[in-house]
């Protein structure tokens, strides 16, 4: 039969074939079902058929498993189902920001035992919090702030033994503080909490004493404004990891104890509005304030203590109605960092001597004291205030500083357009810093304990701006900017700011986007600089997302429709590409089937108590099933490293110490067994720096598995996918595809017989921790043998997206072939797309785009900004036509592999790097500058939060 034909045929006949194989685990899509049945304005991409392998927006997968359900600012409204607890395998659930959810906290949610992030910032959910929760054992953030929630907190909270951040501000939640009694728990048994949000609740009762211990690692207390009474515990002393304590606006009594000074590391400290009695605390020693309030209480009177002039690094002094007496001595003005004083009502006396001030010195209220003189002298440019003092009250004068509220000259900082002019934009579009028109996704930064009180000196807020876009960009998100506005403090002193975040290429973001950038609000992946202190973030209802006005209604039909619309819309060449992948599927199930009937590994079986009829590989070992099940530890869910259509990668130890990395095949998909045998003889055979090399194999128990070196950074897709968190600049790219070529080289030109790898990919390149790329995957390698032809005839196999044309439609397959691959690779490398997205041939888009009297070739929009947009990518352009070179139609035209080689080692001596030189860092080293955070030392692995690959931006 004509092949051609043949693949029509099978385009009709096994579409289903191809689903069967990629299906979302039933018990999930029942589970989001019965989610959106109950939403409105789900994202229309959860009208297709198969959660997982349509990539519905803000579901992401792990095995076919749904892993993550991230959709905030989404604007859905509806109630939670408490079918929610069908997704057995969610480790992550941020539904922040949808204003519309109302409704309770379904008891459900007690299902999802691997649940370790909850995050419902901003909703409008309402009732009690299900004490069902406290049985999340794997739970390290739980983030319920600003919804309705009522009742009292759960006491079995306590049991979530790793949680690590806890928020429930802004609710309705009474009753007291649970601590653990009698066998019942509580939040004095959550040792690696470092935060405590339970502020503006209505909780009520005393602190507990019991909460407080050494054992805890609280960094952050915040329980402003609720009902609580009693006085301040003296354990709380014993928290000397605390470096915020907000206990104002409530109803405490009592003096403050004395062990308040051995929290040495307290940089906020908010004790305003209470009732707090005894004399005035006495804050010697604790060397770190920043920010100080002790207003509005009732301490006995007390004169001016002397840590007024030694507290360094103070910025903010608030003793409002303290009865305080005595003069106040100059030392205080001209500590360096001051910025706001706020001594009202107070007994203050004798002269006032301002003396020689800090600039950042913006207010000094001291209305309503009992001063007789002050002695001007020129130095100070701020507001003063002294009305209501003797110094205004008899003089009659009436000098500015005497008026009670003066219009203060501070303009509160907003980000200003960069060196541009920025131009009229159309109806909703905002102009960005950068004076582009476009859609931003907004929404309010709120800062709940800044270490400063200034609102105008811009390089606090600038580092903020770079900070944001920095965690944009880092997360592979195309953000052009960030713009800040509308800064105010509250009556809670909290600091919030309108944040405008501007898309890079489009003028509007997708929905991926806008749930990344939320979700790295929501789930505190951003980190404020320090002096910002706490935060939340409550986003608005994005309502410009890219790309849906056509497709909301008809999006209903299934991944084949895509598939066919998709070909339909775009070149022939995709069309052919798609055919030839779901034909390569066909086959192999073909070939597994034959190979029931004839089993190549026959005379290999270790199990036959023959070993000695085992070949001798040189090099390789065979292992029995017993050996690797210890060196894998049974094959742990911890060792589990990855997947893919053949099975699992398992990490493991050899008893030398030697990491390995096994790949095991799926019982039910295991690999044909040719396949796997020619990969064992063709590894065995090939050393090189560059490629992974096999450490051994087993063939028993039915099992089918291959023990590999460890590459310890994974695949050189998650890297570009974001996945890894390892971010790669030019030079890393030029490095990586530098070492790909080498080893592939090697494979053609260097091995005897010659090898084509024939599936060439981005899954298939490992980095070590060096970074140095290795080429993995011998599975479907084909040797030329010693038949001395330059090609050999072989049924098409590979990857689509990187198969070449000319080999798939005349299956001759030469080292061209590679080449081929490779080029697609190196399109990869430039644009971090898979081969085909959406449709699109990366080959064809880049062609399409390029324009060579441009700066880089005019690609910009389709470069990965990853790779360092904004720096001068040297070599770039050379790279772009070394690619497209290898990607000729006729393999005549392509280079060979050592060509590459020479080429690419040319580009790199032209980005300024020497092709031969030893990564000077490893990743580990990157990986630690690049994840500091400014509080304390928190070290927190947020990289299970995207655990799925469907959730990279598009
Ligand atoms: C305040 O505390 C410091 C250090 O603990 C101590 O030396 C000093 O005497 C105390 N001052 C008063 C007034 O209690
Ligand atoms: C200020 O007040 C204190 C305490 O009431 C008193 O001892 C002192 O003499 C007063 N100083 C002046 C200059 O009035
Ligand atoms: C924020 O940006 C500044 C430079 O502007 C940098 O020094 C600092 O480390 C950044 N902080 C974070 C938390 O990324
Ligand atoms: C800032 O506040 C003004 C006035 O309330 C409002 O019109 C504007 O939209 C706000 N800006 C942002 C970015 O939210
Ligand atoms: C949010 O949804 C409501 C109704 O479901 C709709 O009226 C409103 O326009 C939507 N808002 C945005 C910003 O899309």
């Amino acid at each position: 039969m004509d092949h051609r034909i043949q693949v029509f045929l099978l385009l009709i006949f096994t579409p289903f074939l191809v689903l069967a194989n990629h299906e979302t685990s039933s018990l999930d899509v029942t589970g989001l079902k019965s989610l959106r049945a109950l939403w409105t304005n789900t994202p229309p991409s959860w009208w297709t058929l198969d959660p997982c392998e349509d990539g519905w927006d803000g579901v992401g997968c792990h095995n076919m498993r749904v892993v993550s359900l991230t959709l905030p600012s989404m604007n859905l409204t509806g109630t939670l189902s408490g079918d929610i607890g069908q997704l057995s395998e969610l480790q992550v659930l941020d539904l922040s920001y949808n204003k519309g959810l109302t409704g309770p906290l379904p008891g459900e949610i007690s299902s999802l035992k691997k649940l370790s992030n909850i995050i419902l910032v901003g909703c409008g959910f309402s009732g009690p919090i299900p004490p069902t929760i406290g049985s999340l054992q794997e739970l390290i953030f739980l983030s319920l702030n600003s919804n309705g929630f009522s009742g009292s907190i759960p006491s079995s909270i306590g049991n979530l033994s790793k949680l690590y951040w806890l928020d429930l501000a802004d609710n309705h939640l009474d009753g007291p503080i649970p601590v653990s009694h009698g066998g019942e728990p509580g939040l004095d048994m959550l040792s690696h909490c470092k935060h405590f949000h339970l502020g503006m609740n209505k909780l009520s009762g005393p602190i507990p004493s019991k909460l407080f211990s050494s054992n805890m690692s609280l960094i952050h207390v915040l329980f402003e404004s609720n009902k609580l009474t009693g006085s301040i515990p003296s354990s709380l002393g014993l928290v000397t990891s605390l470096e915020v304590v907000r206990f104002d606006g409530n109803m405490l009594t009592g003096p403050i104890p004395l062990s308040l000074n051995s929290l040495t590391n307290v940089s906020q400290l908010f004790l305003s509005n209470n009732k707090l009695s005894g004399p005035a605390p006495n804050l010697t020693g604790m060397n770190l304030l920043h920010y100080v309030d002790l207003s509005n209480n009732s301490f006995d009177v007390s004169d001016v203590p002397p840590w007024f002039s030694t507290l360094e690094y103070l910025t903010t002094l608030m003793m409002e109605d303290t009865q305080l007496q005595g003069e106040i001595p100059a030392a205080l003005f001209s500590l360096l960092n001051l910025q706001t004083v706020v001594l009202r009502n107070n007994q203050l006396n004798g002269t006032l001597d301002i003396g020689t001030t800090s600039s950042q010195l913006q207010l000094i209220d001291l209305q309503k004291n009992l001063i007789k003189e002050y002695e001007e002298n020129g130095g100070y440019h701020g507001t003063l205030i002294l009305a209501q003092n003797p110094v205004c009250d008899e003089t009659g004068a009436s000098p500015s500083y005497c008026k009670s509220s003066q219009s203060s000259d501070v303009v509160p900082y907003k980000t200003l357009p960069n060196i541009c002019i920025p131009s009229p934009c159309g109806s909703d579009q905002v102009s960005s810093p950068n004076c582009k028109c476009a859609y931003p996704y907004v929404g309010t930064l709120i800062f709940r304990a800044p270490t400063f009180s200034d609102l105008q000196t811009s390089t606090g807020y600038k580092e903020l701006e770079k900070n944001l876009t920095d965690s944009f960009l880092s997360h592979k998100l195309r953000v052009d900017s960030v713009a800040l506005s509308n800064l105010t403090k509250d009556s809670h002193a909290y600091l919030s700011m309108s944040l405008e975040v501007f898309p890079q290429s489009q003028d509007r973001f997708n929905r991926k986007e806008v749930s990344i950038i939320a979700f790295l609000l929501s789930n505190q992946t951003f980190k404020p600089p320090k002096s910002f202190g706490p935060f939340y973030f409550i986003g608005d209802d994005y309502q410009h997302f890219a790309g849906e006005t056509e497709q909301s209604e008809s999006n209903k039909s299934s991944n084949v429709g895509i598939i066919i619309g998709a070909a339909a819309g775009g070149s022939v060449l995709v069309l052919i590409l798609l055919l030839v992948g779901i034909y390569a599927i066909g086959q192999k199930r073909r070939a597994k089937r034959a190979t029931d009937q004839n089993n190549p590994f026959g005379k290999w079986d270790v199990n036959n108590k023959t070993r000695g009829s085992t070949p001798q590989l040189k090099g390789a070992r065979s292992f029995s099933f017993e050996e690797l099940m210890k060196y894998s530890n049974n094959f742990s869910e911890a060792n589990d490293v990855g997947s893919g259509g053949y099975g699992k990668v398992y990490r493991g130890t050899l008893p030398t110490g030697q990491l390995i990395a096994i790949k095991r095949a799926h019982k039910e998909s295991i690999q044909g067994r040719n396949e796997f045998k020619t990969e064992i003889e063709l590894l065995s055979l090939v050393h090189h720096k560059h490629l992974v090399s096999l450490v051994g194999f087993c063939f028993d128990r039915g099992e089918q598995m291959l023990v590999y070196e460890y590459v310890a950074n994974g695949t050189l897709k998650d890297s570009l996918s974001g996945k890894s968190g390892i971010r790669l600049d030019w030079q890393r790219r030029l490095k990586i595809a530098l070492g790909a070529a080498r080893g592939l080289a090697y494979l053609h030109e260097l091995c005897d017989p010659p090898i084509i790898h024939r599936d060439i990919k981005s899954t298939n390149v490992l980095l070590d921790n060096r970074l140095n790329a290795k080429v993995a995957d011998f599975g479907l390698s084909k040797s030329m043998g010693n038949s001395g032809r330059d090609h050999v005839s072989t049924q098409v196999k590979g990857t689509m997206g990187y198969m070449d044309p000319e080999y798939y439609m005349t299956q001759r397959l030469t080292e061209k072939s590679d080449v081929y691959g490779f080029g697609v690779l190196m399109l990869e490398l430039l644009t971090a797309r898979k081969p085909i997205e959406q449709g699109k041939y990366i080959v064809r888009e880049v062609r399409m785009a390029m324009d060579k009297t441009k700066d880089l070739y005019n690609l910009h929009v389709i470069l990965d900004s990853a790779i360092g947009l904004g720096t001068t990518l040297k070599g770039l352009e050379r790279f772009v036509d070394l690619a497209m070179t290898c990607v000729e139609e006729q393999g005549t035209n392509r280079p060979t592999m050592s060509e590459v080689v020479k080429e690419i080692e040319n580009i790199m001596q032209l980005a300024g790097l020497n092709p031969n030189a030893e990564s000077a860092s490893t990743s580990a080293s990157y990986e630690e500058a690049s994840s500091k955070h400014p509080y304390s030392n928190e070290a927190f692995d947020y990289s299970g939060v995207f655990p799925a690959s469907k959730i990279e931006p598009q």
